[in-house]
C-alpha cells in the first residue's frame, strides 16, 4: 500500500489558518482533490476533520486524535491514537493507497512516512498561521506537474 499526502499549498507555504479556516476557495482544487482520493482512505488529524464539520463521502475517514475518550459518531469514521496505528490499520484493508490530507501537525509527521505527494502549488500568497512542513529536494523528486487556473499540481516521488 502506497501512502500519499496530499495537499493544497500557498507561495508563503500557508496551508491554513489555526482557527480551523482554509484561506482560500478554488473550486476546482477542491475538485481535483475529491477525484483523487474517491474510494480510498482519507488520513487526518482531528481539527482537519472538524473544520470539515463531517465526513468527505465516498472515503474512509480516518481521524487521528491523542484523546482516547474521543469518538466520532459518524459512519465511516474511524478514530486511531496514532498515526502509525492509523497506517497500520489501513494497510489491512486491501487498498492500493491511503492518503494523508493533513492538517500541518499531520503532514510535518507523515512527510516522512509517505512514498509520494500530490501538492497543489497555489498562484499566491495566503493569510494563515498553519504551513506545510519543508519538501527536502534530496529526498524527493519532483515527477509531474500539470498547470491548472490559479494552481499547479505537482506530483512528488521519494528518491
Ligand atoms: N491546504 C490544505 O491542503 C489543508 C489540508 C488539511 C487541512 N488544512 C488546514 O490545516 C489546519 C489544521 O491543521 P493543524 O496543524 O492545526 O491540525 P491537524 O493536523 O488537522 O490536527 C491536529 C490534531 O491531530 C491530533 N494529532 C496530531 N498528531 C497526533 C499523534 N501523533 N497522535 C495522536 N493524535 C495526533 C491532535 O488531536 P487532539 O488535539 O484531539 O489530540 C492534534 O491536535 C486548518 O486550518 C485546515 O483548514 C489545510
Amino acid at each position: 500500500m502506497k501512502i500519499v499526502i496530499i495537499s493544497a499549498v500557498a507561495q508563503n507555504g500557508v496551508i491554513g489558518r489555526s482557527n480551523g479556516d482554509l484561506p482560500w476557495k478554488v473550486k476546482e482544487e477542491f475538485q481535483h482533490f475529491k477525484n483523487t482520493t474517491l474510494g480510498f482512505p482519507v488520513i487526518m488529524g482531528r481539527k482537519t476533520f472538524e473544520t470539515l464539520g463531517k465526513p468527505l463521502k465516498g472515503r474512509l475517514n480516518i481521524v487521528i486524535t491523542r484523546d482516547k475518550e474521543r469518538s466520532f459518531e459518524f459512519d465511516d469514521v474511524k478514530e486511531f491514537y496514532s498515526l502509525n496505528e492509523a497506517i497500520e490499520y489501513c494497510k489491512t484493508l486491501n487498498t492500493e493507497k491511503s492518503f494523508i490530507i493533513g492538517g500541518g501537525e499531520i503532514y510535518r509527521q507523515g512527510i516522512s512516512l509517505a512514498d509520494e505527494m500530490i501538492i497543489s502549488f497555489m498562484d499566491f500568497e495566503a493569510d494563515g498561521d498553519v504551513y506545510f512542513p519543508e519538501i527536502n529536494e534530496k529526498i524527493w523528486k519532483r515527477d509531474s506537474g500539470e498547470k491548472r487556473n490559479q494552481f499547479e499540481i505537482v506530483h512528488y516521488k521519494r528518491i
